[in-house]
Order: structure tokens, then C-alpha cells, then sequence
């Protein structure tokens, strides 16, 4: 059966792909998580489209009909791009904008303050969507490029990551809804409502965009169909390593991680361990 690709630059959209299974479990997921390239946060536009389509032709690849693209930094950067490039009568790229500024427009009252990196915050695309829906409401956006390292550190437990929480929070003023615009800060879900004054709503968009995905596909029956649960995990970057993480971001053990690797501009199935180990002269 047709397994619905998830697509994340490394482990973060699992915790997109937990909210997947959770109101889907019936369905199978192919999740990618392009760690051996990750972060992309700080990358150029035209890195990101060109990591972007080799991730999602390599879902497809995987059989896939759908893809969700969790990645916020893609989602804001390339969804047009790759809706445009691939997307027919049946195959779908989705993201996660739209679903994130629904989210936030339902619960402000007039003010929203969004945190992403720094490619997200530059394409200034949830803002947009916001203003689409609701043109009165004010978008605060900033970057936080330290928060997703502190993460992949397993860090987000720790005076360093309530100190940088901290120190992205005094950036805002007066918003009373704080959207979490990537996939890692829902593990810092906990330090921003500790931190973060009493009256301000912390809004991770993962469950918004499962339950979004939920009513698409009920219109879509087709391009993401009742599999058995079923997940498999591919990763351009250390196995052993997304193995490790990737329960914390998921909340369930992941199945044995599959790697991929880039050949002549594709992803492709690749034995690990290739990769060179210090100087190399060409
Ligand atoms: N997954 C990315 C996002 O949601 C964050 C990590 C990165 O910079 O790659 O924007």
C-alpha cells in the first residue's frame, strides 16, 4: 500500500509524524529525515529546493502518493515549488504553514508571535498566511537559530536551553499566542510555558496539522490509503545516531533506520560507512 511520506531536514518532524499516527495510526508512513545535510535552517533558497525535490522524489520513489513536508524551513521556502513540480492528479506535496497559521488565527486575540529559523522568519511566508486569513491581526517573527541545535543535543532539559528560551522570549512584546514554527521546539514545549508569562498560549502546530491532513484525506482517500500501520525510516546521516534520538521526538521506538545517501544529484538506497574520513584531496 501507498505509505504517506513525512519529510523533515532530520529528526525533528517526527515529532510531526507522532501526531500523524496519531489520528491516522491505520495508515503506513515513510518519514525522511535529511540529517546527514541538516540544519537547513541557515541554508540558501536554492540549497533547500534542491535538497527538497531530492527528498520528495525519493519518497516518491519509496511509493509514496502523498507528502507532508514537516519541515517548516521547506514548508515556507519550497511548497510552491514543489506542489508546482509535482503535484497531479495523483501525487500531493502538503505542508505545514497553512495548518500553523489557522492554528494561531483560532486562538489570538489580535497579536501572534512566531519563532522559526532563520531562512523560515526571512521568507516571512507565515506571516502571509496569517494575513490571508485574518489581515488585522499583528505577526511578530524572529529566529532562533540556537534552540534546534540544543535539541539535536538532547539538551532541552537544561538551565542552557532555559537561558536561550529566555532569551528569545524578551524579544517579543505584547503577543498573546506563541506559534513553535519548527519542528524541534515542541521538545521546549515545557521551558516556554515555564518561562513564558501566564497569559500567553504556547501553540506547537503538529496536532493542528495532523487533524488538518485528517479531513484532506478524507477528501483524498486515494493518495494516502488504510495501510497497517506500518513506518519505515530513511536518513542521510548517521543511522545509529537517528536511532538514538528519534524516540524522543516520536514517543514510540522507531523500526531500524534505513540509509540514504546523494549519487549523481538523487537520494538514493546506500550502504552506510562510505563516506571519507579526514583529508581528502580531489
Ligand atoms: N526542521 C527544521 C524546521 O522545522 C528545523 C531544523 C533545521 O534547521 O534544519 O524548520
Amino acid at each position: 500500500m501507498a505509505p504517506v511520506g513525512v519529510y523533515d531536514s532530520g529528526f525533528g518532524g517526527l515529532t510531526v509524524l507522532r501526531e500523524l499516527r496519531r489520528a491516522l495510526p491505520e495508515l503506513d508512513y515513510a518519514y525522511l529525515g535529511d540529517s546527514g545535510r541538516a540544519p537547513y535552517g541557515g541554508r540558501d533558497v536554492d540549497t533547500i529546493l534542491d535538497f527538497a525535490e531530492q527528498c520528495v522524489e525519493r519518497l516518491f520513489g519509496e511509493g509514496c502518493r502523498t507528502v507532508v513536508v514537516a519541515c517548516h524551513t521547506v514548508s515556507c521556502v519550497a511548497l510552491r515549488h514543489l506542489q508546482h513540480r509535482y503535484g497531479d492528479a495523483g501525487r500531493r506535496v502538503l505542508g505545514v504553514t497553512i495548518p500553523a497559521a489557522e492554528a494561531a488565527v483560532a486562538q489570538t486575540r489580535g497579536h501572534i508571535g512566531f519563532l522559526g529559523t532563520a531562512r523560515t522568519v526571512a521568507s516571512h511566508t507565515f506571516r502571509t498566511e496569517v494575513h490571508k486569513l485574518a489581515p488585522g491581526v499583528t505577526v511578530s517573527e524572529v529566529a532562533a537559530p540556537l534552540l534546534a541545535p540544543l535539541v539535536e543535543e538532547a539538551w532541552e532539559d537544561t538551565d542552557i536551553a532555559r537561558l536561550a528560551v529566555q532569551r528569545y522570549l524578551v524579544k517579543f512584546h505584547g503577543i498573546d499566542t506563541l506559534v513553535l514554527g519548527c519542528t524541534h521546539y515542541p521538545l521546549l514545549e515545557h521551558a516556554f510555558r515555564e518561562l513564558a508569562s501566564k497569559d500567553l498560549t504556547v501553540l506547537n502546530p503538529a496536532p493542528g496539522v495532523a487533524a488538518r491532513f485528517a479531513v484532506w484525506r478524507e477528501r483524498h482517500p486515494g493518495l494516502a490509503p488504510v495501510g497497517s500501520g506500518r513506518l519505515r525510516i530513511l536518513s542521510s546521516g548517521d543511522t545509529a545516531r537517528f536511532a538514538a534520538s528519534a524516540a524522543r521526538f516520536l514517543g514510540e521506538t522507531p523500526p531500524s533506520v534505513e540509509h540514504i545517501a546523494e549519487r549523481g544529484g538523487r537520494l538514493a538506497p546506500c550502504a552506510e560507512g562510505a563516506e571519507p574520513l579526514g583529508q581528502v584531496v580531489r
